[in-house]
């Protein structure tokens, strides 16, 4: 009878203890909630497809925002017009794509604070006549539809130019000058200075115009009035801060960011 009892309680606690312990595994990581991220992964070296999976800078600095944060993530390729139809459905959490903030998109999404600076670039074969953003003046110029590259090549050109070329992505616009349909690409420096790098063959060089094109900060967009806003904007100010920032920055573009710029826009 006493074996018997002895046999029991110790069933009895072993299962508590199997209990306990299922309930600690459940707590501890796994209910992370997991944010569903909409990207373009047509624009490196920010998120582009290697072997079926979105990598770039955007990536790694949004898996490290999330860490900080305490979400999961999944980050998945829609293009960029549909991008901004997620965000205001509310059909996905955040958006990463390089995005630039402008007062346009502020009327009706939200950003986090700034975590890139950028610029556009013009993209040329070299040997080009196209020396400066003047220069482009009469020339056939590819950008991917609905960027700040055509906002600023509109800007010096009128709108509804017909020399203008617009693009479903990036890619696409690169494409044509290879083909020889347009003279130049207006796209953003890094990208376009990596392409340069990447693609010797090609024979492109990039034109830099700090007179006719002004800085861009990109931030992660936000459907208007989300909750994450907060938790996202502290988490990109300790990811710059505690240096992980200018790990993941070192990665893809091999030098120091220019961290205090950032801050200064923050
Ligand atoms: N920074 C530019 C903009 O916000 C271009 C971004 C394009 N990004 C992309 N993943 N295609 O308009």
């Amino acid at each position: 009878m006493k074996k018997f009892k002895l046999v029991t309680t110790l069933m009895v606690v072993g299962l508590l203890l199997l209990l306990s312990a299922c309930g600690t595994s459940k707590t501890g990581g796994s209910e992370k909630k997991t944010l569903r991220v909409v990207t373009d992964a047509a624009y490196a070296p920010f998120e582009y497809q290697q072997k079926g999976k979105i990598v770039g800078f955007d990536v790694d600095f949004v898996n490290a925002v999330a860490k900080e944060a305490g979400y999961n993530v999944n980050i998945e390729h829609v293009g960029w017009d549909p991008i901004f139809v997620e965000i205001e459905k509310k059909t996905a959490d955040f958006a990463v794509s390089a995005i630039t903030i402008t007062p346009e998109r502020q009327e009706s999404y939200d950003f986090t604070v700034p975590y890139f600076l950028s610029r556009n670039e013009i993209l040329v074969p070299k040997g080009s006549t196209i020396k400066s953003a003047k220069d482009l003046e009469g020339k056939k110029i590819a950008v991917q539809n609905g960027t700040t590259g055509q906002e600023v090549v509109e800007k010096l050109f009128g709108k509804n130019n017909p020399n203008l070329k617009k693009f479903e992505n990036n890619n696409l616009a690169i494409l044509e000058l290879k083909n020889g349909g347009v003279d130049a690409v207006v796209a953003d420096n890094s990208v376009v200075e990596t392409y340069v790098k990447n693609n010797p063959k090609d024979n492109f060089e990039f034109i830099e115009d700090d007179g006719a094109f002004e800085n861009e900060f990109y931030g992660l967009l936000l459907p208007k009035g989300s909750k994450l806003k907060g938790d996202l904007d502290k988490a990109v100010k300790a990811v710059i801060d505690n240096g992980t920032y200018a790990k993941i920055y070192k990665k893809w573009f091999g030098v120091e960011p220019d961290t205090q710029t950032l801050k200064d826009k923050q």
